[in-house]
């Protein structure tokens, strides 16, 4: 086979800025002549160029997932690529991506993916550089691959036919090593190492049952493996446990909403005593007990406080960390324990510091991502195996577990509003005109609630002094209510409006009430505050979590 290098004229095309999570874009704008390929070009570019590296490769076998890989390793090979580790079939979880770019000590990897996005040819495709410490890259690598995308003037490719990816094992492609590996068996091994698998499997044997819904997305065959496979979970516990192009026409986001068959399920008569799902990429998790939600700001603070638990981290935490529009219930738990807790902006890249110098073990955000410093990335089926180690532990309901937990350190009651595909010119509008009113807030009463305080989130780095500016307008009412309103960094089209709510509850009487009652007081006074509804023209949210 002949193998020629080609060096191919482009121009700059526009918009090919990272966002929160790497750069995502609708289906045919990737497939668009050359799009593709000025982006890898400029991630090259990016980090000081491929030549003699190492990288991971996978994705989340959404539509356009294998075209893309061949496109990636192709110019991988072309600019002297070193080797390419790539999951079998082109597929690896963004979790798993992250433990291989660790353990094979890889100078990076590349994820395609558009993490919970819909996908098809309609739908979304994405591109992510991780970092070696396996980590989303930060601001100062995706500025730079910004920069070389405004600049491009050449790719380079080679010209060969689609390399075989169904097969493990290693060839070599014009002189760049290709390993072809299964996706779930390193980290499946990682998960053995963490959890107390006999106390898991033991649980299983005694009756307990589970619906994990993979949305066919690339968790399928991770759960499949590890909860079927492994921990004697009765067949069946995986539904939707085949990846497809277009996730079954689905919305592979696990949140109630898009999860509504297994929230249906859980929420009837004939529940089992434990759901979860993962969202595209397998980086996202939705925990849901018999009858009983849990959010993923009380996730992460159950974990918090149950850690102990689990082999891996019996010694205790270090400390903890969580977005800023993230309940701050874990901030409760952290205070009962001693630990320290950070704040940080919205975005997993932002707790690659605080886990790679130690200051932090497990870390979480409200849009259904939690973690610790096993890897650098959000791990959907590691948080659902967390609580199936809690709960193989204390043999307690999910709401139970609850229960208990805020009986100990009070309810932060939470909910996010999202208005989705709002005119980008009216919300940013709304954020501006809100921006030039937080100084004046405080002191100022809505309905029942007094403002306190208001501003605009900024995040200074601890590890690195970087700072991040403008990440999300917050208003404190007295009490310790609180919104926060941002503007999303992962749509496609339009801009879609965050509005985070939440209220503090310690009355020991008052656990048990309907969230979106129990925060009304704030979603009026926000609504007024900011005109959203007049703003948006819109009645209510699209999505309600
Ligand atoms: C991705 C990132 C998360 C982040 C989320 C926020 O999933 O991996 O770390 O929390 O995007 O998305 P948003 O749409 O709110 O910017
Ligand atoms: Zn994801």
């Amino acid at each position: 086979m002949t193998q020629t290098i080609r060096t191919v004229p482009t121009e700059p095309i526009e918009g090919q800025k990272p966002g929160t999570s790497g750069l995502r874009k609708k289906t045919p704008v990737f497939q668009q002549h050359h799009y593709l390929e000025n982006f890898i070009q400029s991630i090259w570019t990016g980090i000081g160029g491929v030549e003699g590296k190492t990288l991971v490769l996978g994705g989340d076998g959404r539509h356009f997932n294998s075209q893309a890989a061949q496109v990636v390793l192709r110019m991988a090979a072309a600019s002297g690529a070193k080797k390419v580790i790539v999951g079998k079939g082109a597929l690896l979880s963004t979790p798993a991506a992250s433990n291989l770019i660790r353990t094979r000590g890889a100078d990076g990897g590349i994820v395609l993916s558009a993490s919970h996005n819909p996908g098809g040819p309609e739908g979304d495709f994405g591109v992510k550089f991780n970092t070696a410490n396996g980590g989303p890259a930060p601001e100062s690598v995706t500025s730079k691959i910004f920069e070389a995308t405004k600049t491009i003037t050449e790719y380079h490719i080679l010209e060969s036919h689609d390399v075989g990816l169904r097969t493990e094992g290693s060839f070599t492609l014009a002189g760049m090593e290709v390993e072809v590996v299964d996706p779930v068996t390193d980290y499946a091994e990682m998960m053995a190492g963490i959890f107390d698998f006999d106390a898991i499997r033991a649980l299983f044997k005694s009756g307990f049952r589970m619906r994990f819904d993979a949305m066919h997305a690339v968790t399928g065959p991770y759960a499949s493996a590890i909860l079927e496979g492994t921990l004697g979970a009765a067949p069946g516990t995986v539904i939707n446990a085949i990846p497809l192009p277009d996730f079954g026409q689905g919305h592979p986001d696990p949140n109630p909403i898009w999860a509504k068959p297994l929230m249906d399920e859980m929420m009837g008569p004939n529940a089992p005593d434990f759901g979860a799902a993962s969202d595209g990429d397998g980086d996202r998790n939705m925990i849901v007990g018999k009858g009983c939600y849990v959010t993923p700001s009380d996730s992460l603070a159950v974990l918090a406080a149950n850690a102990t638990l689990v082999p891996a981290y019996s010694d205790g935490l270090k400390g903890v960390a969580r977005s800023m529009p993230t309940s701050r219930a874990v901030d409760r738990v952290a205070d009962a324990l001693d630990i320290d807790c950070y704040e940080t902006p919205t975005g997993w890249k932002f707790f690659g510091n605080l886990l790679d110098v130690g200051r932090v073990t497990l870390c979480g955000e409200e849009s259904a991502g939690t973690g610790s410093d096993h890897v650098r990335e959000k791990d959907g089926l590691w948080a659902v195996l967390f609580w199936l180690n809690i709960l193989a532990e204390k043999r307690q309901s999910v709401a139970e577990l609850m229960a208990a937990h805020w009986r100990e350190y009070g309810r932060n009651y939470y909910s996010r509003h999202d208005y989705e595909d709002v005119d980008s010119a009216a919300a940013n509008e709304l954020m501006d005109n809100l921006r030039g009113e937080l100084p004046v807030l405080a002191g100022h009463s809505y309905g029942a609630l007094k403002v306190r305080d208001a501003d605009e989130f900024a995040y200074d780095d601890p590890v690195d002094g970087s700072r991040a500016e403008g990440q999300g307008l917050r208003i404190w009412f007295e009490g310790g209510d609180r919104a926060v309103l941002r503007l999303s960094g992962t749509g496609t089209s339009g801009a879609t409006l965050r509005v985070y709510l939440e209220a503090l509850e310690t009355d020991p009487d008052k656990m048990d009430r309907d969230p979106q009652e129990a925060l009304a007081p704030v979603i009026s006074a926000v609504d007024e505050i900011a005109g959203i509804r007049k703003r948006t023209g819109r009645d209510a949210p699209d999505v309600i979590t």
